[in-house]
């Protein structure tokens, strides 16, 4: 096994091969289809929150880590004037994102690149701020991603980390890769965040729970998964029958562990010491 923090059993996947994957359903219309185009519960809304916690303004340069199709990044740059940075894993995300900034005038202050979380391509003290939203939980290094994290931050500067919260045992169905990159599989409770940004040098701000967004999130999910046979008849959602039904399967699965209090939401601010 590639890194010690994956939970996953030794002979399911290499941490390159779930990035892969993360990577590929990201990318996948059916994703922005069944979620919607900000890929987090909460919506712009939350990265809202997330960005007044950030302290931005124009004259920040906020790193947006695992941004998608930049959503978030050209939401935050229009809202608070700053300059933006994204990196996500998939290739097809980042042009799709740098098309978008390009489309919304914003190609001179908003720029996405190819680039794993685990080893961002920038120098030491580069950013004014981080923003990671819901892709923490997909890192199966998560003491290097948050050690990356605070690297690349200037001392004083301010993170913000959001992600889907396990607050008990799961379902073994919900232990498997698909479950994985639905951001579920290697969720971990809040104080484990804390814990791993806590070990990377971040004083702990604040943390706020946000489960209804994710409840929110997984019903909007669960009825359109029940109008997919549908779509896929009208050829406007491309999923394979089996892959449906799994998607199903974690969906109902899910619902339950959030209606039991066993999944959640939630929103870390932290701040790398002055
Ligand atoms: C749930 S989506 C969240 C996207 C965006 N942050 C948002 O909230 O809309 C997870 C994203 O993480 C990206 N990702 C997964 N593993 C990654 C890695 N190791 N490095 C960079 N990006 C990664 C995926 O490609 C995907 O775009």
């Amino acid at each position: 096994m590639a890194n010690a923090d994956l939970n996953l059993p030794a002979d399911a996947a290499s941490g390159d091969d779930i990035k892969s994957c993360c990577a590929a359903v990201y990318e996948h219309a059916a994703a922005r289809i069944l979620l919607g185009d900000t890929l987090h519960p909460g919506g712009l809304a939350l990265t809202e929150a997330l960005g007044k916690s950030l302290g931005l303004h124009e004259g920040s340069h906020l790193l947006d880590i695992a941004s998608g199709t930049g959503a978030s990044a050209i939401f935050l740059a229009q809202r608070f004037g700053c300059r933006v940075t994204g990196v996500d894993y998939s290739a097809q995300s980042v042009d799709e994102a740098n098309g978008r900034a390009a489309n919304e005038g914003l190609a001179d202050r908003v720029g996405f690149r190819q680039a794993d979380a685990e080893r961002l391509p920038f120098p030491d003290q580069r950013f004014d701020a981080v923003l990671c939203e819901c892709a923490f939980c997909l890192f199966p290094d998560k003491t290097q991603a948050a050690s990356e994290f605070a690297r690349v931050l200037r001392p004083g500067g301010r993170l913000a980390l959001s992600d889907v919260a396990r607050d008990g045992p799961l379902p073994p169905s919900l232990d498997q890769l698909m479950a994985w990159v639905a951001c579920i599989a290697d969720a971990r409770p809040v104080e484990d965040y804390e814990g791993y940004l806590r070990a990377a040098g971040f004083d702990i701000r604040d943390a706020t729970r946000h489960d209804e967004a994710l409840g929110a999130l997984v019903d909007n999910a669960r009825l359109k998964l029940l109008g997919a046979d549908v779509l896929i008849g009208l050829g406007k959602l491309d999923m394979a029958p089996g892959d449906l039904a799994a998607a199903k399967e974690i969906a109902a699965e899910a619902r339950q562990a959030i209606t039991h209090g066993q999944l959640g939401y939630a929103a870390i601010a932290a701040a790398k010491p002055a």
